[in-house]
């Protein structure tokens, strides 16, 4: 697994582009700035564009390549990003200190991820804003098609929007939705794909 996205990010070019992910900037872009937790951030993307808004950003992913393209970005763009490299359970972050987590394309498998949820909405602080954006199953009917839009080719990494409902029972969900999308993200996610796009509040 880490092998296989420290190839991907040893590449030149962004795999996913260096714009943030469209759906993290329309709804991270009218809050106010806060702490903010990127999991499984990949090449910074999204993680650079909130420290431009003024975020004190904190971002971990398991690939070290991932981080030295994300460090790239933020000194291209003039800010900082704590990244750290590892799994959740490798950091040592504290409870109820996060404003805000976004988990772009955060696709782990179903039994792992539903722990890591867990332990993700206890790092936000009671009002703290949770924004997701993540494929669906129905997506396995856009890449089997199209397999330049990218995504996981196995159900089990993918998501119902149940799911987030069940994982995330600490939050109120403001929005909640599955939507068919036509993603333009650097090289590897071109075309329609079905995602699960959430927004929700940590309860006090
Ligand atoms: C599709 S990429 C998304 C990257 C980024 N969020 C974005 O939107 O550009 C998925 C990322 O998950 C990371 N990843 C996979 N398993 C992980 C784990 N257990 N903990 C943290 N990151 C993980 C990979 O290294 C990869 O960067």
């Amino acid at each position: 697994m880490k092998e296989f996205w420290n190839e991907r990010y040893g590449a030149e070019e962004y795999a996913y582009g260096k714009e943030p992910n469209v759906y993290f900037k329309e709804k991270i872009s009218p809050l106010k700035p806060g702490r903010i937790l990127l999991p499984a951030e990949g090449e910074g993307r999204n993680a650079v564009y909130a420290a431009k808004l003024g975020w004190d950003v904190y971002a971990y992913d398991i690939s070290e390549e991932g981080k030295n393209k994300a460090k790239r970005l933020a000194e291209e763009n003039g800010v900082h990003v704590n990244y750290l490299v590892g799994t959740l359970d490798e950091l040592d972050l504290n409870a109820h200190s996060f404003d805000c987590i976004a988990l772009i394309y955060a696709h782990l498998p179903r039994k792992m991820r539903k722990d890591q949820h867990k332990k993700l909405q206890e790092l936000l602080k009671p009002g703290g804003i949770l924004i997701v954006e993540v494929f669906s199953e129905e997506h396995l009917k856009f890449n089997s098609k199209n397999p330049l839009v990218g995504g996981p080719k196995d159900a089990e990494f993918l998501f119902q929007k149940d799911d987030l409902v069940e994982d995330f029972d600490l939050c109120e969900m403001l929005y909640l939705d599955q939507e068919v999308v036509s993603l333009k993200e650097g090289k590897f996610h071109i075309g329609e794909g079905s995602v699960i796009r959430c927004l929700a509040r940590k309860k006090q």
